[in-house]
């Protein structure tokens, strides 16, 4: 992290925030080699940001800078890049993703759609399985810390399923519970489903 320190005549120093504008664009830029233009990426390694809701992306970028975030890829893509971004780029980075119009996903498999969507709504009723719909929005459009999943690579959502469920991800009690209810068919049914909202 640049530190720019001002010496003022009076012999005062003025510390002014590490990464300035333009260091935030040539971020920006850095962020869409894997994330793609204005957030939508195309391949499911890297998840979609466009849309996403603001509270969201802000809490997982502290979490990968103070690296309560810690599945296996978090460590290897973004605990390095976090490292280097103070509260206010998180801000504007989180801003900017969120302001992005969302893009449609691709559909998936057509068999796996009413299965999908049927947990989507109503959950695995005796199964311990809650609506997903009812906390991540009807629409899977996301609000608040809950995020948006409409539209997300169906191979990322299944990866976050798997580590929430063998809890390296770090720190999410709620999705932790969530997935360990979740069967791997259920989860591919969901995840499909997701992806072509
Ligand atoms: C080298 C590739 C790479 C770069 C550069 C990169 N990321 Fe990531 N990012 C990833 C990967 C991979 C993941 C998913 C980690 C996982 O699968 O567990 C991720 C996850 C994220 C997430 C979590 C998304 C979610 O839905 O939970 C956010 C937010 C994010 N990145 C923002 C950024 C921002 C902002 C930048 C630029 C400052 C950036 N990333 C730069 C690879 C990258
Ligand atoms: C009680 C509320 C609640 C319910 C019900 C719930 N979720 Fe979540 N979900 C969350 C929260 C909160 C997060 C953010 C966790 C974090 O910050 O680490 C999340 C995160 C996720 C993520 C990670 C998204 C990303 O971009 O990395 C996926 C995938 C997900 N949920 C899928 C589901 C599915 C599928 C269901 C239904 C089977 C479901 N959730 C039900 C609250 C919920």
């Amino acid at each position: 992290m640049r530190t720019h320190v001002l010496l003022l005549a009076a012999g005062m120093a003025l510390t002014i925030p590490p990464v300035l504008a333009e260091d935030r664009a040539r971020l920006a830029q850095l962020c869409a080699t894997c994330h793609g233009p204005h957030g939508r990426s195309e391949s499911p390694m890297y998840p979609r940001l466009d849309g996403q809701t603001p509270e969201y992306l802000q809490a997982q970028l502290k979490a990968f800078r103070e690296q309560g975030r810690a599945e296996a890829d978090a460590r290897t893509h973004m605990w390095g890049i976090a490292s280097r971004l103070d509260d206010a780029t998180i801000q504007a980075l989180a801003a900017y993703y969120a302001r992005q119009a969302p893009t449609p996903g691709a559909a998936g498999a057509p068999e796996l759609m009413d299965k999908g969507q049927a947990i989507f709504e109503k959950g695995i009723p005796g199964g311990g399985v809650p609506a997903c719909a009812s906390c991540h929005g009807a629409q899977a459009q996301g609000a608040g810390a809950f995020p948006r999943l409409a539209g997300q690579h169906q191979a990322y959502l299944l990866r976050q399923i798997e580590v929430f469920k063998n809890r390296s991800r770090g720190n999410s009690p709620v999705m932790s519970t969530v997935a360990h209810d979740l069967s791997y068919d259920d989860a591919r049914a969901v995840a499909a489903y997701l992806q072509s909202r």
